[in-house]
């Protein structure tokens, strides 16, 4: 059912500087900034040949990453990001075999304006998990 590996999330405490390693280091293309307030971060996508890294930075105070970036102060990967066809469908399919969904149980619209949802880390190997649309 999922499908490829559209994205690894990495917490980051300083967003310029992250992008600039990844860009001038590590030679990657990069995005703009991008905010997104219903999810609480600031991200910014470094392009690779075959998927993408997201970084994250909290965009106030009471941002989810917020308090991982407090319990990893020098940043750390906080989730990796699945393809899917129908996220309805998988979101039914998951939770009749037990995986919590996070949240209220419906897609948000994420980084790429495609719906999303993040399943419990718990039910996924201290993994968090987010299913995005494509
Ligand atoms: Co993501």
């Amino acid at each position: 059912m999922i499908g490829r590996l559209n994205h690894v999330a990495i917490v980051v405490p300083d967003l310029a500087a992250a992008t600039a390693t990844y860009r001038d280091t590590l030679g990657a293309r990069v995005s703009d900034p991008l905010d997104l307030p219903a999810h609480g971060v600031t991200t910014v996508f470094v392009e690779l040949p075959n998927t993408k890294i997201e970084l994250l930075h909290p965009l106030r105070a009471d941002s989810p990453v917020a308090k991982f970036l407090a319990n990893n102060p020098s940043g750390g990967i906080h989730h990796v990001c699945y393809e899917v066809e129908d996220i309805l469908a998988a979101r039914d399919r998951l939770k009749a075999q037990g995986l919590r969904v996070l949240g209220d149980g419906n897609p948000k619209i994420g980084a790429h304006d495609k719906p999303v949802l993040f399943l419990h880390p718990k039910d996924l190997f201290g993994t968090l998990v987010e299913l995005e649309q494509i």
